[in-house]
């Protein structure tokens, strides 16, 4: 997704020597014990999940690789940068405001918001935009939970979301390319998708910073990018909103963005991954398996005008 890559080199390709070596100073840092000093202070067990019947079977990716390889921009657009300048993020007390096209507009704390459903443990593949994929174990609900506490009217077609910024807590954003807040949406019927995660937790415990504590958002059949972190807002809207790619760079980033090994980005293939902790890359699937639960909501859409 970075703007930066030298053109002739593609992503793809890039990737899995970063990765290669990414693990071997995970398990190294593992191994000596600085990977528990990086887990923020505040992480707290997630306990009595229910199981979900959206999970995969497919192998979990290692943690260190889940919390150590990721993109957030906010704290600087290297790989490790979020998992190191992220450590300070102050995520208590934390807010998020439900508004716009609604009866029962509501600001919750962080509490107030995990009340609103029995959180569960969801097993989910989750591919980036950039060809490399994991298989992560996180904890949340239906975002449609949310949604229909909030009474949305008739006018609300889509829901908009907006993640927190603070230049001075995430001073590494001043760089990053893009402009903030992050913001991302989805249309209502997608967004009141069960398979649509609120998420909070991952592999047992709260978010880690840099995965978009204390509230994010899962959308395993959508690239990466859509899965907002850190939300502060979301709000029912009528035309569909703004979203962060797309406004950094519209020829390359739609606002539907549904895995689709079928259509590749101008700079790169789609029709397969790299599965982190993996050598060999594997098919990408469309919707990135999930077709069987979200290929309805696009009947009739022609996939390479609404990528
Ligand atoms: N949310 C915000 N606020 N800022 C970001 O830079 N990056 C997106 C998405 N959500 C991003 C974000 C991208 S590109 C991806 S692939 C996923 O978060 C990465 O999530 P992970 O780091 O937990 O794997």
């Amino acid at each position: 997704m970075l703007v930066r890559i030298a053109p002739h080199i593609r992503s793809s390709e890039i990737t899995p020597k970063r990765i290669y070596l990414n693990r071997r100073r995970f398990l190294a840092s593992a191994a000596a014990g600085l990977w528990l000093a990086r887990t923020p202070a505040h992480a707290e067990k997630l306990a009595n999940l229910a199981k979900s019947p959206f999970s995969t079977s497919e192998k979990i990716t290692p943690i260190e690789a889940a919390t150590q390889y990721n993109n957030f921009y906010e704290f600087g657009t290297g790989k490790e940068d979020p998992a190191r300048n992220a450590t300070k993020f102050r995520t208590h007390p934390w807010k998020v405001k439900v508004e716009g096209h609604c009866n029962n507009p509501k600001t919750y704390d962080l509490d107030g918001l995990m009340k609103l459903a029995p959180i569960e443990e969801r097993i989910y593949r989750h591919r980036c935009v950039e060809a490399w994929s994991m298989v992560v174990p996180w904890i949340g609900f239906s975002l449609a939970a949310v949604l229909k506490a909030a009474d949305p009217t008739a006018k609300a077609k889509y829901v908009a979301f907006e993640s927190f910024y603070d230049p001075s807590q995430m001073p590494q954003g001043r760089w990053a390319g893009i402009p903030f807040p992050y913001v991302e949406g989805l249309r209502m019927d997608e967004a009141m998708h069960p398979l649509a995660l609120l998420c909070f937790g991952m592999y047992g415990e709260t978010l880690p910073n840099q995965n978009g504590a204390p509230v994010r958002l899962v959308l395993p059949w959508k690239y990466g990018f859509k899965s907002i972190k850190s939300i502060v807002k979301i709000r029912f809207v009528e035309k569909e909103p703004p979203t962060t790619w797309n406004l950094a760079n519209a020829h390359e980033y739609g606002f539907y963005s549904n895995v689709n090994p079928q259509v590749d980005h101008p700079r790169w293939s789609q029709a397969s991954e790299r599965r982190l902790g993996e050598f060999f890359k594997r098919k990408t699937l469309m919707y990135n398996g999930y077709g069987e639960q979200v290929a309805s909501l696009y009947n009739g859409m022609d996939l390479r005008k609404y990528y």
